[in-house]
């Protein structure tokens, strides 16, 4: 199986309701490859017993806890045994300017910490149509300085314009943009790729050898068809 992680964002859900549906869907196999990132508000009052998916931070602070107004710290995290946060989603990029720096800050801090990370990288409308050299120095910049061989790391690539657009990559354009960034990167890492999966796309790109998994955001808001989407991950095997 293939993973598939679900990025619920902001969005205002009857969580406990649809992840008890989720729960009763699916299957005790796809426990590991499947998580759940609630918003963070609501993420503090579950109880985290699932058996079927685990539940992930979509932020988080590099510190144990303290003065850090706002922010979700790693004791915070760990006291709901939480094990997985996601670093560097595009909209906390642009949206309250988390650098590049920060990002990999998040990453050390957590990783020394034991957490699944998963990094997120994309580039721009612009950085694409600039062509291969410009899109893939940003994608290599932002991971520039990640510790590739952190065991329990997943980059998520993500293509800023094709987020919440509707319109995902191609699979030709996943499969070229993979190819060429894995060219890069010793040891070759778990990459997933999020930006418009939906269960009418989601087969096609989990057959690229070069994807291992999707990150979801609005096809994922119901469970039905997150589940649907799951069953088909279930499916396929690691190239
Ligand atoms: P989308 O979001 O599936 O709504 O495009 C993906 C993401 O931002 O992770």
């Amino acid at each position: 199986m293939k993973y598939v992680l679900a990025n619920f964002k902001s969005y205002n859900l009857d969580l406990p309701a649809y992840l008890e549906t989720l729960e009763n869907l699916l299957k005790p196999a796809t426990a590991p490859y499947v998580g759940i990132f609630p918003p963070l508000l609501e993420l503090g009052l579950l109880e985290n017993t699932y058996t079927r998916f685990y539940l992930g931070s979509q932020n988080a602070y590099p510190a144990p806890e303290g003065a850090f107004t706002g922010e979700i710290t790693l004791q915070a995290l760990q006291k709901r045994q939480i094990k997985s946060v996601l670093v560097g989603h595009s909209e906390r990029r642009l949206l309250l300017k988390e650098s590049d720096s920060l990002c990999i800050e998040k990453f050390n801090f957590f990783a020394q910490h034991g957490f699944q990370i998963v990094f997120c990288i994309g580039e721009n409308l612009e950085q694409r149509q600039q062509g291969e050299k410009t899109w893939l120095k940003h994608l290599l910049g932002q991971l520039e300085g990640l510790d590739l061989a952190y065991p329990k790391l997943l980059i998520a690539y993500e293509p800023i314009w094709a987020i919440g657009t509707g319109v995902s990559a191609t699979s030709g354009m996943i499969a070229q943009t993979l190819e060429s960034l894995r060219q890069k990167l010793q040891p070759d890492p778990l990459i997933v790729y999020g930006g418009s999966v939906q269960v009418e796309n989601v087969e096609e790109i989990l057959d690229l050898d070069a994807v291992d998994g999707v990150l979801v955001g609005k096809a994922s808001l119901d469970p039905h068809n997150l589940a649907k989407m799951i069953d088909i991950s279930a499916t396929k095997e690691f190239a």
